[in-house]
């Protein structure tokens, strides 16, 4: 399986506008128990540079993009996230980090679970030691 896995989110847009619908166990493959939202990230700054034993998130910019990097351990992979419809899931053990965000960038992410820093991994090493 592709280690890049985008999710379509059907936009219910009209001509009022757009409206996308993240539901958890449907368009997103787990039960949302976290919501959170990266914005206003300063020029040149880089995100992520962890991964999650057990979490599975998805990402969708939903305002401007970002540019995030996938890595299985074996390969490396990047992702334009650039429109509200395109989700990305973010599986437990794969390293991510975001780059190249806009100025007007709001990356919303959707999680599996509550906060829980025992479940990051946030050395490259100790990562590729346990993937
Ligand atoms: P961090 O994981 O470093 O963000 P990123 O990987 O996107 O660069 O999180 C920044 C801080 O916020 C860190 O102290 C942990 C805290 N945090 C929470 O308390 N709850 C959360 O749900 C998240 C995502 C982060």
């Amino acid at each position: 399986m592709s280690l890049v896995r985008l999710i379509n989110l059907p936009s219910l847009g009209d001509e009022r506008g757009g409206l996308v619908v993240l539901e958890g166990n449907d368009t997103v493959p787990f039960d949302i128990k976290r919501v959170y939202y990266i914005f206003n990230t300063q020029k040149d700054v880089s995100r992520g540079f962890h991964a999650h034993k057990q979490l599975k998130q998805v990402a969708v910019c939903i305002k401007g993009k970002c540019r995030m990097l996938l890595d299985n351990g074996l390969t490396q992979e990047s992702v334009l996230l650039d429109s509200a419809t395109k989700g990305v899931l973010i599986d437990a053990m794969v390293w991510h980090e975001m780059h190249d965000f806009s100025d007007d960038c709001v990356l919303l992410v959707l999680a599996s679970d509550h906060y829980d820093e025992s479940d990051y991994i946030r050395k490259y090493d100790e990562f590729l030691i346990k993937v």
